[in-house]
Formats: structure tokens, C-alpha cells, sequence
């Protein structure tokens, strides 16, 4: 596995480090506020779980699974609930955890649908950013790290379901999608 990464762009010390550091941002913006946390599957999960260990607030957490449909490794826009929350969303405040922002559009459609559900309040945080493929005008309330336009892997991301329990971020091979 580890033989199919080009480079590590981030390594498990510098993900815990930024997630630590978001954790207390989170914990001073959110205090008093009782936020509902909402992970969205699958790739945001480690994420999830190393940032819910560093918000020392009370919360409660929910998950949600989305997919798009179309091309493979770009977001259509057009996106399915395949899983929704257990729970109502009006008059909580949200904070939406996301492990990459791409093109926007997930996110965005996201955001519309909590907002639509009568959310008191809607906040985006994400990993990673990858502002160069942006086609939607939308930015992270908070953000980890700004990527290049390149497709990464681990720390939950995936390619073909496969690299999301590498304890890190990085770049693909190119041997392993023209396999
Ligand atoms: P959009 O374009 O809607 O897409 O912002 C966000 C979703 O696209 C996936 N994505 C990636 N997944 N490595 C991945 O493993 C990447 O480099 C990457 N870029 C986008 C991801 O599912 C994210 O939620
Ligand atoms: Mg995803």
C-alpha cells in the first residue's frame, strides 16, 4: 500500500497537530452552543473522530452519506442522500465536518438542505481545500490544510475504496489508476 504513494504531503504528526489546533478554535467559537456535529461519510470519519476528541464543548454528533452522480473522481453536483441523519435539524447550530473540498458542490448542497430544514446556524469545516477546482462560490469557515490540484489519499480519503486507514495524506502513483 504504502508503495503505491508518490509523495506525503502531510504526515500523521502534522494532521494531529492542525486537527488539535482546529479542536480548540472550535471549542472557544462553540461554546455555549450545544452544536450538532455532522460527519459526512465515508471520507471524513478519522477526521471526525480525532476532531470530537479536541472540541471540549458539549456536542452531539450525526452522520450523513452522500454521493454524486457521474464521473468518478469529480463531483457531478447532482447529489444522493444515501444516508440521512437520525435527527431534526431545526434550531440547531451545525457544524459540518468535510474531509476535502473540491468543486463545491457537495457542500453547497448540503448546506441548502440543513439550511431548508430550518437549521439555526450552518458552519463548514474541512481538512483539506482544494481552491484551484472550486466552480461554486464557497469557502471553509475553517480549513486544515490548502492542497494542489491533486488526487490524494488516506486519513479516510480514498481511491477505489482503497488508502483510507493510511495514518497519512498523499499523492497516488500514476501506475495505480492506469492499473
Ligand atoms: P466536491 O467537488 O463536491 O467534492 O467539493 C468533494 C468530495 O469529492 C471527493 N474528493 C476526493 N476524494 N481524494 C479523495 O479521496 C481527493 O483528492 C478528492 N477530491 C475530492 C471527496 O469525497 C469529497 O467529499
Ligand atoms: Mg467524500
Amino acid at each position: 500500500m504504502q508503495n503505491d504513494i508518490k509523495d506525503v504531503l502531510y504526515s500523521e504528526e502534522q494532521i494531529i497537530q492542525k486537527v488539535k489546533e482546529l479542536g480548540a478554535q472550535l471549542s472557544t467559537d462553540f461554546e455555549g452552543r450545544n452544536p450538532l456535529v455532522i460527519c459526512v461519510l465515508k471520507g471524513a470519519f478519522i477526521f471526525m473522530s480525532d476532531l470530537v476528541k479536541n472540541i471540549t464543548v458539549p456536542l452531539e454528533i450525526d452522520f450523513m452519506a452522500v454521493s454524486s452522480y457521474g464521473a468518478s473522481t469529480k463531483s457531478s453536483g447532482v447529489v444522493k442522500i444515501i444516508k440521512d441523519l437520525d435527527v431534526p435539524v431545526e434550531g440547531r447550530e451545525i457544524l459540518i465536518v468535510e474531509d476535502i473540498i473540491d468543486s463545491g458542490l457537495t457542500l453547497s448542497y448540503l448546506i441548502d438542505v440543513l439550511e431548508h430544514r430550518g437549521a439555526k446556524s450552518v458552519t463548514v469545516v474541512a481538512l483539506f481545500d482544494k481552491p484551484a477546482r472550486r466552480t461554486v462560490d464557497l469557502q471553509p469557515d475553517y480549513r486544515g490544510f490548502t492542497l494542489p490540484d491533486e488526487f490524494v489519499v488516506g486519513y479516510g480519503l480514498d481511491y477505489a475504496e482503497q488508502y483510507r486507514n493510511l495514518p497519512y495524506v498523499g499523492i497516488l502513483k500514476p501506475h495505480v489508476y492506469e492499473k
